[in-house]
């Protein structure tokens, strides 16, 4: 073990706790836990005020180096074949900077970078996935902004629920998420040795 690793150990344990830190090691390992958080539609979408103006809107296709400029370890060809699998990005910009995106699927829980294949939805369910904002704007309710923006499009297209995957110790996600009401609904496990993976079967949680 280095210098920087003994840092990383002790900073972790500092600003999240044993908890957080075991987790962490799990992972690190080739366990991984998984917060699959899910939000009726049937409840009220309630309007989350953002801090900071900005205006919501679909990313086309053709806004592609708009969003390289947000996220520049994205890549273009990545994001333009995201598009054509059908998933769909709401950006939130600021003086037409963005500064916020999410992105949602109606076709499955995205899971191929980490479980090597994606998970069936549910009918009438979609999925929300990498929400990003902007480091020097977080905090001002963005994000969850642009959930309620994305449910309220998922409710008019008649869908029942949303769900999203987060790490359990992504503290800023689960708030953020929780805003605009999703809860923790179950929990996803698996491991992975080299190119092997294996899922336990999901683990509900009470409501
Ligand atoms: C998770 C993330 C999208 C939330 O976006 P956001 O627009 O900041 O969301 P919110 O304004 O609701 O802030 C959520 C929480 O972030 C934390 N936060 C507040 N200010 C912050 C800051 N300056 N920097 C980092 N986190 C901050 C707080 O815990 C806040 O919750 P609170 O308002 O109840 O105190 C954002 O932190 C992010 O881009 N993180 C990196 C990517 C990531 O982890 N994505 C989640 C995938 S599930």
């Amino acid at each position: 073990m280095n210098d920087s690793l003994w840092s990383r150990v002790w900073r972790t344990l500092q600003d999240e706790g044993l908890g957080s830190f075991w987790l962490k090691s799990l992972d690190a390992l080739g366990y991984r836990r998984l917060y699959l958080l899910r939000r009726s539609l049937a409840e009220p979408i309630l309007d989350c005020p953002t801090m900071l103006p900005v205006a919501i809107d679909w990313l086309t296709i053709e806004d592609v180096q708009d969003y390289i400029v947000f996220r520049p370890d994205a890549s273009g060809h990545d994001v333009t074949q995201q598009f054509l699998k059908g998933d769909r990005c709401l950006v939130a910009r600021h003086e037409d900077r963005i500064v916020g995106a999410i992105w949602g699927s109606s076709e499955s829980i995205h899971m191929k970078r980490s479980l090597g294949r994606d998970l069936p939805l549910a009918a009438g369910e979609a999925f929300q996935f990498d929400a990003y904002t902007l480091p020097e704007v977080r905090g001002m309710g963005i994000a969850p902004a642009l959930s309620v923006a994305w449910l309220r499009h998922l409710r008019d297209e008649a869908c029942v629920a949303a769900t999203l995957l987060t790490v359990p110790w992504n503290v800023a996600a689960l708030r953020s998420h929780a805003k605009a009401g999703y809860r923790v609904a179950a929990v996803v496990r698996y491991v992975r040795l080299g190119p092997w993976r294996y899922l336990f079967p999901l683990q509900q949680v009470a409501p």
